[in-house]
């Protein structure tokens, strides 16, 4: 018997071990964690339950028969972050480069079924060489049996996706299917195609970095949602998101306990507001100062810094934070914007996140750049993303609400649960100078009369007490309330139903 148990040690010291010292120590050289460290940080000291340890391929191509390591390049199994379940794969780049094989995916399939089943997340630790070469189209259909249960697991589950190394070629598509991607900077990179076929096909001369490394992904082509030093950083956060978000679609958020008091004044936000209507103010002061306990977790933060994206507590529940940022492009919405915020608003809806809106928007950037690529159909998006959204809506307008932004922006048309606005937001069809160059056309040589025109439009206009008469806006609050007001908007909606009409899925434009 001690025999037989001595053989279980022993094989599972084997495949611990993964590809073995030298690879291992080449990992690190890389200042890159192994599969199994990572997902020692990634989870609750002790909590890791490993499947298919000893799973190996099968495959008989090219000599492989002879070479059949444990694991087959990828760590899969469940565990707690924070004592909440997580199922969660690993792949190890120590084994066949983490090459995915037919058995490779099988295991990630397995762990992804299981967490649809029991309703919790599933974390993607990619570190792979793509495609099991070996193997051809074995390979390749072990990638598309994951993408379809990204797809099926998408509003079911949360699904967060790690790159901690290689993610190259169609292996791309099951993070870019994912709600969230962390990328850990100088070590991880995505590209559909890499930097030699790039030069051979468009003669562009790339490094692999500047293609498809974390900068360029959080920055320029926004597929990844943050970028960090290293992979200890990167696994830290991703327990940090993991806490603001449900295990799945049937349940709700989880509530912490908290210690910051609700009805909290705020003095200070009465003076955020600058005298000067075209000067910035940072918008993340009023996030900071509605939260509890002044925690914001921000996604996207290096992507269409006019449009801020995160999730805060208020009252211990978790809360989606969509605001337009007056220190960037006045807050405008454009496309990038709009994409950035429309996702974020989905992926709330999908999992019951209650979304509040923080609205200082002067209208859309125009601009041909923007129409040519497709603005109208962009910010569609953002506008039917809010209207689509059934979950509890609460929006304040601190300044400029303008035309189809004020509409698209949480307003009370796209139901709107509690729409506010402080005494310094001006609600209209665009700003009095606009308006009355455009009303007042005849005396548009006589700057006397245009400024006397503009005056009489922005004390009819700029100002929300129009809006207000006609219930667009709920009630104007005043700033230093808007925390206790925020939070008891909040508490009302808890039960909140509404249900839409049946359809098969909607059409959002894509
Ligand atoms: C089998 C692979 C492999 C792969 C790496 N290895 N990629 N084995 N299939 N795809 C093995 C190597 O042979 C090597 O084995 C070990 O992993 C480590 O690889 P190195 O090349 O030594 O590492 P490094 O220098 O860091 O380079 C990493 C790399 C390179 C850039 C990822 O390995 C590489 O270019 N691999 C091929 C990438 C590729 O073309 N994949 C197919 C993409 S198409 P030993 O035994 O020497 O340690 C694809 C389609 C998916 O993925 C489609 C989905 C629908």
């Amino acid at each position: 018997m001690k025999d037989i148990l001595q053989e279980l040690e022993d094989r599972r010291a084997v495949a611990r071990m993964g590809g073995g010292q030298a690879r291992v120590d080449a990992q690190h050289a890389k200042g890159k964690l192994t599969a199994r460290e990572r997902v020692e940080l990634l989870l609750d000291e002790g909590s890791f339950e490993e499947f298919d340890m000893f799973v190996a391929h099968r495959c008989t191509e090219f000599g492989m028969e002879k070479e059949r390591p444990y694991s087959d390049g990828v760590v899969t199994g469940w565990g707690t972050i924070n004592g909440r379940l997580v199922y969660l794969f690993s792949q190890d780049f120590t084994v066949l480069g983490g090459s995915v094989s037919e058995t490779h995916a099988k295991k990630i399939c397995k762990i992804m079924d299981m967490a649809v089943q029991n309703g919790a997340p599933v974390i993607g630790i990619n570190d792979s060489g793509g495609a099991r070469i070996q193997e051809g189209v074995d390979s390749l259909a072990g990638y598309g049996e994951v993408f379809q249960r990204n797809i099926t697991a998408s509003g079911v589950v949360p699904q967060i996706s790690v790159i901690m190394g290689p993610c190259a070629g169609g292996a791309v598509y099951s993070p870019a299917m994912t709600d969230f991607i962390f990328m850990v900077k100088d070590s991880s990179y995505m590209f559909v195609t890499g930097p030699d076929v790039v030069k051979t096909v468009t003669n562009e001369q790339v490094t692999a970095e500047e293609l498809g490394g974390a900068t360029t992904h959080t920055r320029k082509s926004s597929v990844a949602d943050a970028a960090f030093e290293n992979d200890v950083e990167a696994l830290a956060e991703v327990r940090r998101l993991i806490d603001f978000l449900p295990s799945s679609n049937r349940e709700k958020p989880p509530v912490r306990p908290f210690f910051d008091d609700p009805g909290r004044i705020e003095d200070s936000l009465d003076t955020l507001i600058p005298d000067n209507p075209n000067m910035p103010y940072d918008m993340k002061e009023l996030i900071l100062k509605i939260a509890d306990e002044g925690d914001f977790y921000e996604i996207q933060e290096e992507f269409a810094k006019n449009m801020i994206t995160g999730f805060i507590r208020i009252e211990g529940q978790t809360v989606g934070v969509v605001a337009n940022q007056p220190m960037v492009l006045a807050g405008c919405l454009d496309i990038d914007s709009s994409r950035k915020a429309a996702r974020f608003v989905r992926f709330c809806d999908c999992f019951e996140i209650p979304l509040l809106t923080l609205v200082d928007v002067p209208g859309f950037l125009p601009g041909v750049t923007q129409e040519y690529n497709g603005v109208i159909k962009h910010g569609a998006k953002l506008l039917f993303a809010y209207g689509e959204a059934t979950v509890p809506k609460v929006t304040v307008i601190t300044r400029k609400a303008y035309g189809g932004a004020y509409v698209v922006m949480s307003s009370k048309h796209l139901r709107g649960d509690f729409n506010y606005a402080w005494p310094t937001s001006e609600i209209a069809v665009m700003g009095a100078k606009g308006a009355t160059e455009i009303i007042h056309r005849a005396d548009r040589d006589n700057p006397e009369k245009l400024a006397a025109h503009a005056k009489d439009y922005e004390d009819r206009f700029a100002s929300p007490f129009v809006a207000a008469e006609r219930g667009f806006v709920d009630e104007v609050i005043m700033p230093h309330s808007t925390r206790k007001r925020v939070a008891r908007a909040f508490a009302s909606l808890r039960g909140k139903k509404a249900p839409m009409p049946w359809k098969k899925h909607d059409n959002i434009p894509l």
